[in-house]
């Protein structure tokens, strides 16, 4: 009964979070009866017990001051506790840890992209080791897209023209469903994929391009177990990638990698994470979106010391699997 009350029909809980937010959403669901059992039945009793009844009239009652610190207290301090509850859990499920595993999704009309940092690109499924956080950073090739993993209660907008990114650290073996949950097109429905939750050597295994055993869906056997994708061709390092994508596309003729100033614009080695302040004095925290809107409009916003006007942009001419490369490769200068 307990069991039932408190893991009834939701779906397999694949990670710490998806405890913590079951727990919240079982007990704003036991709270709610409680009191509409609470206000009905008194309601209902009340109706009983005061009934109209010849001969008696109710007394005139104007207030009871206790009676209303009682109905304004108590909610108060209830609704503040669960504030608190939601919002310390939602900023957990939000913050992903420095040390994160970085993986990139690209979606679009309609499937699931991912690059891994070693430069692997898979189609619809996801590998990722158990027990490890990952943070994966998403965008759009075309439209409004919704990145869903029910096990892991984890689901953020896909959003062409932006990076958004959400984290889990998975904690159950197998294989777990992926939804696309904004409605993206004909396909929207067809939009799936599966988070491989693989243990150590598995992830060793699949990183070195070695097949793996048949993996079943988490929480079931073996006998759901599919063949698996083959492994690709020797995948070249995302960063790598990205050194030919700057070398390429001429971003070295203007910014060094080593920290030095002699170039016509700012470094950018320690670039990313820190803080740089602007020409106009304010300060940006350089993410992935700085970078990736400082490629697209260069003229938004100019490190202090610097002008700008060099920079041409380079919006349309780098498309997302580039700009990923690329994000990477300054990423590792730091
Ligand atoms: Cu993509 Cu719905």
């Amino acid at each position: 009964m307990f069991d039932k009350m408190f893991n009834g029909d939701l779906p397999l809980q694949g990670t710490d979070i998806s405890v913590r937010w079951d727990f919240l959403y079982y007990f704003l669901v036991w709270m709610s009866v409680f009191f509409t059992a609470l206000v009905i039945g008194g309601m209902i009793w009340f109706a009983i017990k005061y009934k109209n009844r010849p001969g008696i009239k109710t007394k005139y009652i104007t207030h009871d001051n206790r009676l209303e610190v009682i109905f304004t207290v108590i909610p108060t301090a209830l609704l503040m506790g669960i504030f608190y509850w939601g919002y310390s859990v939602y900023h957990d499920m939000t913050t992903a840890p420095a040390n994160a595993l970085e993986i990139r999704v690209v979606g679009k009309q309609w499937l699931w992209q991912f690059i891994y940092p070693n430069g692997k690109v898979t189609a619809a499924d996801l590998f990722v080791p158990v027990n490890t956080p990952v943070k994966l950073i998403m965008t759009s090739d075309d439209v409004l897209h919704s990145f869903f993993v029910p096990n892991f209660r984890v689901k953020q907008d896909v959003v062409p023209g932006m990076y958004t990114s959400v984290w889990f650290e998975a904690k159950l073996l197998g294989r777990h469903q992926i939804f696309c949950t904004e409605y993206c097109g004909t396909s929207h429905s067809g939009m799936l994929g599966k988070v491989y939750v693989l243990d150590p050597q598995q992830w060793q295994d699949w990183l070195k391009g070695k097949k793996l055993p048949p993996i079943p869906m988490a929480g079931q056997e073996l006998a759901t177990a599919t063949a698996n994708p083959e492994p690709m061709a020797e995948p070249i390092d995302l960063a790598q990638q990205g050194k030919h994508v700057f070398e390429s596309r001429g971003c070295v003729a203007c910014h060094s990698t080593d920290g030095s100033t002699s170039k016509p614009g700012p470094t950018l080695k320690g670039l990313i994470q820190n803080e740089i302040e602007l020409a106009d004095g304010s300060r940006v925290k350089a993410d992935d979106n700085y970078i990736r809107e400082s490629l697209e409009r260069p003229q938004a916003k100019i490190v202090r010391g610097y002008t700008g006007i060099v920079m041409p942009t380079f919006k349309g001419q780098v498309n997302e699997t580039e700009m990923a490369a690329l994000i990477t490769y300054i990423k590792s200068l730091n």
